[in-house]
């Protein structure tokens, strides 16, 4: 059974525990589809301010949806399009303060307003994005660009 945790230290600290609570829940699990699941959720339960957490993979020259908390959101992405594609096309983290401004956002959720995509990389290809929007704009920062590039790093090792 997952136990809750209250994340009580400084943020990297926090960052360092939820991280390895993710390592928990992976560790001996092959699915994929079971650990973006919860890597979702445990996200979910972690990051203060956030409308929408998960995960887009990529299948046959786009972005499907996979994985996620949150309310119904778009299905297919191709590369290049709106935040996601283009963390895909430039292989590359995208920390957005203001969606609004960012050119061909795709707005599944009004409600966003910022959003941060890390894009999930196997031997060097991009497999999928962790994608992550908030209601408040300048939401994310280089500790969660670091540490949320670290999360998918470990997500990684197993799968
Ligand atoms: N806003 C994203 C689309 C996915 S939703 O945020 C869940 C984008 O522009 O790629």
């Amino acid at each position: 059974m997952f136990a809750q945790t209250l994340y009580t230290g400084t943020r990297e600290e926090n960052y360092e525990t939820v991280i390895q609570q993710l390592e928990a829940l992976i560790t001996g699990e092959q699915d994929m589809i079971a650990n973006l699941s919860n890597a979702s959720a445990l996200l979910n339960q972690f990051l203060d301010d956030i409308n929408w957490v998960g995960f887009y993979l990529w299948k046959e020259n786009e972005l499907v949806l996979g994985p996620f908390q949150g309310l119904p959101a778009c299905i297919r992405i191709p590369s290049g399009r709106g935040v996601c594609g283009t963390a895909v096309e430039q292989k590359t983290t995208m920390l957005i303060e203001n969606v609004h401004e960012f050119p061909g956002h795709i707005a599944c959720d009004p409600q966003s307003k910022s959003e941060i995509v890390i894009p999930m990389i196997k031997n060097e290809e991009v497999i999928g994005v962790l994608d992550i929007d908030s209601p408040n704009y300048n939401r994310f920062d280089k500790i969660d660009e670091t540490y949320l590039e670290k999360f998918v790093g470990t997500l990684m090792k197993q799968i």
